[in-house]
């Protein structure tokens, strides 16, 4: 059967560059096994407000919200994820965490990797994120992927200069992949 990763959009501005790096992923996703199927889940137009379920998400047998219900639909289903992730004064982006916080079972034991981008590829947001999604004993890829100087990383037609990309998106995608096969 075939097997979803989602390429989850962290930065929710009304003007950013992460719709930009976000097409790049899906993008070099092209032709990627027929078992794996790559769908953009993007936290912008998911539009979570503030976590405001009354009860813990790790206890919960239910959600009172249904904008809760609805992103648990989302996430449940899913294999894997990619988190394309900006960083905010050295640290996470807000609404990702705000996203993660939500739900707990749908995480839970996944394997995940990142796509970071800012001044030097977002490392600091990133080795946050990896010790949050920890909580939910999710298996994180080795290999991360990061485009520094994200300001000048794309021309005006959107083709970004790879020269500025850290780590290979190709091994990113091999390496989830391998984990999702090897727990079906
Ligand atoms: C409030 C703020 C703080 C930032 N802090 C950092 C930072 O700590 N490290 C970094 O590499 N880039 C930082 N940047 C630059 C962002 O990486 C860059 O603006 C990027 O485009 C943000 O992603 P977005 O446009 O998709 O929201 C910061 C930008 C803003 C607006």
């Amino acid at each position: 059967m075939e097997k979803e990763i989602l390429i989850i959009v962290a930065s929710v501005r009304p003007v950013r560059a992460g719709g930009k790096v976000a097409r790049w992923v899906m993008n070099q996703a092209e032709g990627r096994p027929a078992d794996y199927k790559y769908r953009l889940v993007d936290l912008r137009e998911i539009n979570l407000p503030f976590f405001d379920e009354p009860g813990s998400p790790r206890t919960a047998e239910t959600y009172i919200h249904q904008h809760t219900r609805d992103w648990s639909a989302i996430i449940e289903p899913a294999a894997g994820f990619i988190f394309v992730t900006p960083e905010y004064n050295h640290g996470y982006a807000p609404a990702l965490k705000n996203a993660v916080d939500f739900l707990y079972r749908e995480w839970k034991g996944k394997p995940a990797g990142f796509v970071g981008y800012g001044g030097s590829g977002a490392k600091d947001s990133i080795r946050q994120m990896r010790e949050i999604l920890d909580r939910f004993r999710m298996r994180i890829a080795e290999n991360q992927s990061g485009i520094s100087k994200i300001g000048e990383a794309f021309d005006e037609d959107g083709r970004l200069n790879e020269d500025l990309v850290s780590g290979s998106i190709t091994a990113l995608f091999d390496e989830l992949e391998g984990m999702i096969a090897s727990t079906a």
